[in-house]
C-alpha cells in the first residue's frame, strides 16, 4: 500500500540503544506510547546506529541493550501487532538518506543547534567532536522523512532536532520543487521531565539517581526511603514543602488517587505529616506499578527468540516503508539509476 493511502497518523519515535529504561522513560514516553499506539500508526526506532555516534569506543554496550530496550518496550505493554518496533542499523535507506540529506545543511548550523551545542560542551568534545555525532540530526531527520512521520513524541530537549528535520525537509522539497516529504511536529509532553531520587532534574543511571523498570521489591524500597524530600523538614511535626519534594512529584506522577495525593500534601504542608508516611504510600504505588512489568520484562529476556522474531517482523515491515521512501527521493533528485 502506498504510504500516502495509510489513514492514521504516523509517529515516530525511539531510543538509543545505550542502556535499560528506567522510571524516567516511564514517565516521559513510554507510558504514553502504549495509549498512542492505539491511535496512531506508529513505529518505534532502537537507535543503535545514533548511540553509536558518541559510544563507538564500545559498540558490545550498544549492541547488547538492543535486545534490553526491546525487552523494556514489550514489557510495558507496547504490542508488536500495533506498533512497529525496528532496529535502525537493519535500515540501510536510513542511512543512505542521510548521506543525501548531509548536502542540505551546513556544519555551521549543525554547530548551532542547540541540543548538538550542549551535547558536544558536556561531553567536553569541542573541536575533537566526531563527525557522526555533529550529525547525528541529519540521520534523525532521515529516520523520521523515512517513514513520513508527522509526529514525533519527543522531550522537549529534542525540539531543535525536529526544527533540523523541518529544515532539511524545505530544503529538499525546493530543490525538487514538490513537497514529497512531509514536515513533523515535536509533541511535547505536558508533564515535566521526571527528576532522579535525588532531586537533581534528570534522572540517569550514569548518575546513579535511576529507579530501573526492572528494579527488585527491595531496590525499589531502598530508592523511596533515600528519596529527596524537603530538606528543612526535620520533625514530622513541621510543616513540609511539596513543591520540589520528589515524593510528591512522583506521586503526582504515578498515583491515580488524586484526592489521597491531595489530602497527603495538605498535611504535609501543615505539619503533623512524617516523610515516611508518605514514602510507604509512594512505596505501595510504585511496586504495584513496577511488579508486572518487571514480571513480563523477566519472561521476555528468557524468551530472546520471541525477541528476535518481533525485530524481524518489525525489520521487514519498516524496510518496506523505508525503502519506498529512498526509492522516491533518488528518483526526485534525480540520481543515476542502472
Ligand atoms: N534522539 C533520540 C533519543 O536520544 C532517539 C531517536 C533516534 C529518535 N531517532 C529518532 C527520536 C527519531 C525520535 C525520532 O532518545
Amino acid at each position: 500500500m502506498p504510504i500516502s493511502e495509510t489513514e492514521k497518523p504516523v509517529i515516530l519515535t525511539g531510543d538509543r540503544t545505550t542502556g535499560p529504561l528506567h522510571l524516567g522513560h516511564y514517565a516521559g514516553s513510554l507510558r504514553n506510547r502504549t495509549t498512542l499506539q492505539h491511535t496512531h500508526q506508529q513505529f518505534l526506532l532502537l537507535a543503535d546506529t545514533q548511540a553509536f555516534t558518541d559510544n563507538a569506543d564500545n559498540p558490545e554496550k550498544v549492541c547488547r541493550n538492543v535486545l534490553e530496550v526491546a525487552i523494556d518496550y514489550l514489557a510495558v505493554g507496547i504490542d508488536p501487532d500495533l506498533t512497529t518496533i525496528c532496529v535502525q542499523s537493519a535500515l540501510p535507506a536510513l542511512a543512505e538518506l542521510t548521506m543525501l540529506y548531509m548536502n542540505f545543511v551546513t556544519v555551521a548550523r549543525l554547530e548551532r543547534n542547540p541540543t548538538i551545542k550542549t551535547e558536544i560542551q558536556l561531553r567536553g568534545f569541542e573541536r575533537d567532536v566526531p563527525v557522526g555525532f555533529l550529525c547525528y540530526p541529519v540521520s534523525q531527520a532521515a529516520d523520521i522523512t523515512a517513514f513520513k512521520a508527522t509526529l514525533i513524541p519527543v522531550g522537549e530537549d529534542q525540539a531543535p532536532l525536529i526544527e533540523q528535520t523541518n529544515e532539511i525537509v524545505r530544503r529538499l522539497n525546493r530543490q525538487i520543487g514538490r513537497e514529497l516529504l512531509p514536515e513533523a511536529e515535536a509533541m511535547i509532553p505536558k508533564v515535566g521531565r521526571l527528576p532522579g531520587i535525588d532531586g537533581k532534574a534528570k534522572m540517569s543511571k550514569s548518575l546513579g539517581n535511576a529507579i530501573p523498570l526492572s528494579a527488585s521489591p527491595d531496590e525499589i524500597r531502598d530508592a523511596v526511603r533515600q528519596m529527596y524530600t524537603d530538606p528543612n523538614h526535620l520533625r514530622a511535626t513541621d510543616p513540609g514543602t511539596v513543591e520540589g519534594n520528589v515524593v510528591f512529584t512522583y506521586l503526582d506522577a504515578f498515583c491515580d488517587d488524586l484526592a489521597l495525593v491531595e489530602d497527603l500534601k495538605a498535611r504535609y504542608r501543615e505539619g503533623g505529616l512524617g516523610d515516611m508516611v508518605v514514602k510507604r504510600q509512594l512505596e505501595d504505588v510504585l511496586q504495584t506499578l513496577l511488579s508486572p512489568i518487571r514480571e513480563r520484562r523477566a519472561r521476555y529476556a528468557s524468551d530472546p527468540a520471541y525477541v528476535i522474531d518481533v525485530l524481524k517482523k518489525g525489520a521487514s515491515k519498516a524496510m518496506e516503508r523505508t525503502e519506498e521512501t529512498l526509492g522516491e527521493v533518488r528518483a526526485a533528485l534525480g540520481l543515476f539509476a542502472l
